[in-house]
């Protein structure tokens, strides 16, 4: 027979997640405050989803807060995370979810379109983990956040892939200097899930000569190996392995939790 664990990983930890007010980000904070850390909440407009889930959290015996965090903005993001420390005394997670989707014909990109999808997946990611980890003892984990489109070709979604590929190098080249104070860097790369991102943004995936012709889930049914989208929550378990200790001897690396998309 076999036991039953139930894990606590996090017991006496204290986390930051940004994106936290819904999808993957939400999920993940469900996660690291059901095994016991204290969480800090960013969010960018989503005031009311982050008093529910901190709510939420509260009711379920977790300590949580939320605090309104542009990613866009380090300085804000600075904010966050030094709220978080004030708070709960100490800094062992970042948790970097917040990221915005694009997709757009080279000749239609803009300038501006350009700084706003790098100034969030990009250089926010960069700058949360340089405040994160100026806060974290050996033992610190940091987990940023890649997409599976890193590293595939679909019309239209050059800004975001790219954002998103520079994150996985970002981990990679990140990880030997954090090494050096025994902090660990890493990205998960998440395959299509059930959020609201998805929802809005899922039909631009499909080929231009599919559209109008077969739904995401449809699609995910042919093209992932387990055949259908990922629910937030089977991510977030992603999430929270390279969070805790149980990745202790795993950094630089990006984790595709993709349900074998081919
Ligand atoms: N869903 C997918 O299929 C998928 C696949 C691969 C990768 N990803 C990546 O996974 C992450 C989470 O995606 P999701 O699907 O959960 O997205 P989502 O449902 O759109 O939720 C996005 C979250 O990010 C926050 N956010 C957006 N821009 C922000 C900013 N400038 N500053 C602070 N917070 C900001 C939102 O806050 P508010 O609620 O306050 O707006 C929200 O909490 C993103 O990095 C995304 O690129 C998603």
């Amino acid at each position: 027979m076999v036991a039953l664990v139930q894990t606590a990983r996090f017991e006496g930890k204290a986390a930051v997640v940004t994106g936290g007010s819904r999808g993957i980000g939400a999920a993940v904070a469900r996660r690291l405050a059901g095994e016991g850390a204290a969480v800090a909440i960013g969010y960018r407009g989503n005031k009311e989803a982050a008093d529910a889930l901190v709510a939420e959290l509260a009711s379920d015996g977790g300590r949580a807060t939320a605090v309104r965090a542009d990613a866009a903005d380090p300085e804000q993001t600075r904010a966050l995370i030094e709220q978080a420390v004030t708070e709960f005394g100490r800094l062992d997670v970042l948790v970097s979810c917040a990221g915005i989707e694009h997709f757009d014909a080279l000749e239609k990109i803009t300038p501006a379109d350009f700084d706003r999808v790098f100034g969030v997946n990009t250089r926010g990611q960069l700058f949360a983990a340089q405040h994160a980890a100026a806060h974290m003892r050996e033992g610190g984990r940091i987990v940023l956040t890649s997409s599976v489109s890193a590293a595939r070709a679909v019309f239209g979604h050059t800004l975001y892939a790219s954002s998103k590929a520079a994150v996985e190098s970002m981990v990679l080249n990140l990880s030997a200097e954090l090494g050096q104070k025994g902090i660990t860097i890493n990205a998960i790369a998440p395959g299509g899930t059930a959020t609201d991102m998805a929802a809005e943004h899922g039909a631009s995936y499909l080929h231009p000569e599919l559209v109008g012709k077969m739904s995401m889930s449809e699609w995910a049914g042919i093209q992932v190996a387990l055949k259908r989208l990922a629910e937030p929550s089977e991510v977030a378990a992603g999430y929270a392995f390279l969070a805790s200790d149980d990745a202790a001897y795993m950094t630089g690396r990006t984790l595709q939790v993709d349900g074998g998309m081919f």
